[in-house]
């Protein structure tokens, strides 16, 4: 235990921004990266689709030629899969990248965030420096909308779809009654749907032909486990997207990532699976985590749980330390905006890694 105690000695006091930060982790743990059970980023448990491989060997040889900038036959198999048309999707390197772009492209004089959020929005509002205000939800919300916002005169308000950190779904109507308040005021609304692929049929992608200034954010990066390679997208109206993609910078997604972005989109098998997968674990995890003492997880449509500590002898801090000294990462969520010390997100994983992290919480909270 002394050894293991070792082991978080040198861990940096502040939080970092984001999860998943398992390279600097491993590092100054001096362990290996295969070492850490990492529930602090919320990627599929089943890994990415098994095509992927030889979809990388296929597309090897074209690496010699620049990407195709416009990303065309991707585009053309997203479109087919959301039924949309090719030029409602804008592609990108990660959908960190079309955050930055749509905060440069549209300029808006006043953005709003509903919050807790995703920190990189308000980072590519100031990077574009766009004055910002906060709408906050409360723990009585379950951390998302329930009533109609007052968007206070913002050109362009960010939300997320499910909520983050708290992956609890917006109600559709309220959703709708936004985006034409919005339009009606000339504003912008970015949707994020980084993680609405687990539950695909909630997508506002539906709703999208009756209102041209709303931007749907996707990703590959969680639903298909492809962090590391960088591939997001818009959905949204043509003439709207044109305008972000005049100033993106060419060829940022590369043709490997786009290659694979292609094979993903053609696995629907494992797109089951992990759907059935995700809900199976999350509610395992749920209850699990309901019968430890001390701790209040909140009700999740999706591949995270959002866990507030109901007792004063731990913070989030103090507990993702202890559960380093067994290598398992959560994610302290105490730098979110609306939240504080008292709490903590983590990853549904495998079955058998939701039982190590309940089995060591039990350890340290019994
Ligand atoms: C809610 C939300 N949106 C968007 C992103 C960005 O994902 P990516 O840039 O990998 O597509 C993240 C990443 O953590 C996220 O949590």
């Amino acid at each position: 235990m002394c050894e293991l105690m070792k082991l978080t000695d040198n861990l940096p006091e502040k939080t970092p921004p984001h999860g998943g930060d398992i390279y600097h982790l491993a590092r100054t743990m001096g362990l290996d990266l295969q070492e850490l059970l990492d529930f602090s980023a919320n990627i599929n448990p089943l890994g990415f689709p098994p095509g992927i491989p030889r979809a990388i060997q296929k597309a090897l040889p074209e690496i010699v030629h620049y990407p195709d900038k416009r990303c065309l036959g991707l585009k053309e198999e997203l479109a087919a899969y959301h039924h949309l048309q090719a030029e409602q999707i804008l592609v990108g390197n990660g959908s960190t990248e079309l955050i930055y772009l749509a905060a440069r492209a549209l300029r808006p004089r006043k953005a709003l965030i509903v919050a807790p959020a995703f920190s990189e929005y308000e980072h590519g509002l100031n990077a574009a420096d766009i004055p910002v205000d906060f709408h906050l939800t409360t723990e009585a919300q379950n951390f998302t909308l329930d009533q109609p916002l007052d968007f206070r005169g913002a050109d362009l308000v960010f939300l997320a779809h499910p909520a983050s950190p708290s992956g609890a779904l917006l109600p559709p109507d309220l959703l709708a009654e936004l985006a034409a308040g919005l339009e009606a005021a000339g504003s912008y609304l970015l949707l994020d749907e980084a993680f609405i692929d687990f539950v695909e049929e909630a997508s506002f992608k539906t709703q999208l032909e009756r209102f041209p200034r709303v931007l749907i954010l996707r990703s590959f990066t969680k639903f298909f486990a492809i962090p590391g390679m960088r591939l997001g997208y818009l959905l949204g109206a043509a003439a709207l997207l044109d305008r972000l993609a005049a100033i993106q910078e060419p060829w940022s997604v590369n043709t490997l990532a786009q290659a694979m972005g292609r094979a993903c989109l053609r696995d629907a098998d494992y797109m089951e699976r992990s759907r059935v997968l995700v809900q199976r674990e999350r509610q395992d995890l749920l209850q699990g985590l309901k019968s430890l003492p001390g701790l209040q997880p909140f009700d999740s449509a999706v591949n995270y749980l959002l866990v507030k500590l109901t007792r004063p002898d731990f913070t989030a801090a103090s507990l993702q330390k202890a559960l380093l000294t067994r290598r398992i990462v959560i994610r302290d969520a105490s730098n979110f905006r609306g939240l504080d010390a008292r709490f903590f997100r983590v990853a549904v994983r495998a079955r058998e890694e939701n039982q190590q992290l309940l089995e060591a919480l039990g350890h340290f909270l019994r």
